[in-house]
């Protein structure tokens, strides 16, 4: 905490000291179904009004493209010059570093809650105007324990004063608890689901696991739609779905 702290004093009501500047994977290409799909999932988010800042985003289990979505939704605020956040909160598994820097031994979240580095030393700035990140960090012994801790709150708190947008990439809900624990401190949680392998069961015990947590559910994701069984010429495969009519 007191490292927090320390950290505040030196930093102005719009702005953050941060470990300076990374170059973030731009070379994902996103057909026209995809970016307009994505547009679509932002306008609903920026319709959700100015009390959802921080979303977490997660799904029922691995591989459900809850890190590309997180990823590439923050991209998308961020180019509309919403000040954006990007979180990853995987400490189990992270894959945003992995996959968009050669850099590998940064200090992330989990150094961050533990107390062994400070908001300036995993803060990290993009090339995308409006576009920054906290890595997950190593690979700690309690993830759910870090992500329950008072300093995640007063981090998210503290975040909230300067960013538009805190977008919150976590594990999946049903193997582990820490997606549960991170909706506690959340505005929203938006539930990927991958068309063709999610279980219906799946999604709703995902769905009741968050509403125990008190988190409000803004909608679903559809992922990996095939467009065989698409109503829309327009969808094709790899675009999403954003359905924000789930039942609350
Ligand atoms: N719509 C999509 N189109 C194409 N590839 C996708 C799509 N969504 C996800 N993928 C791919 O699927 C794989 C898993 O995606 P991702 O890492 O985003 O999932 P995840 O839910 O975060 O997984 P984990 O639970 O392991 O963290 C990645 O290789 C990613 O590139
Ligand atoms: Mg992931």
């Amino acid at each position: 905490m007191e490292n927090i702290n320390n950290d505040l004093l030196y930093s102005s009501s719009n702005s953050l000291p941060t470990a300076g500047r990374v170059n973030f994977n731009t070379t994902v290409t996103k057909d026209f179904p995809t970016n307009e799909a994505y547009k679509m999932l932002r306008t609903n988010i920026l319709f959700c009004g100015k009390a959802v800042k921080t979303i977490v985003i997660t799904s029922s289990h691995e591989n459900e493209g809850k890190s590309t979505i997180s990823t590439e939704i923050s991209k998308s605020l961020a180019e509309i010059e919403k000040k954006t956040l990007l979180i990853d909160a995987d400490m189990r598994k992270s894959v945003i570093l992995k996959k968009n820097l050669k850099a590998q031994n940064i200090m992330g979240l989990s150094e961050l809650l533990s107390g062994q580095a400070t908001i300036g030393q995993v803060l990290y700035n993009t090339q995308i105007p409006h576009f920054d990140v906290i890595f997950s960090g190593h690979f700690p012994p309690n993830p759910a324990e870090l992500v329950s801790s008072a300093t995640f709150k007063t981090v998210l708190d503290k975040f909230k004063e300067v960013y538009d947008y805190i977008i919150i990439d976590s594990p999946p809900l049903i193997p582990v608890i820490d997606a549960s624990v991170i909706s506690t401190q959340c505005d929203g949680a938006i539930i990927v689901i991958a068309s063709g392998k999610t279980q219906y069961q799946e999604v709703s015990s995902t769905k009741e696991q968050l509403e125990k947590s008190g988190c409000r559910i803004l909608g679903a994701i559809l992922n990996e739609t095939d467009p065989k069984y698409s109503r829309s010429k327009y969808y094709k495969k790899n675009s999403y779905y954003y359905d924000n009519n789930v039942k609350r």
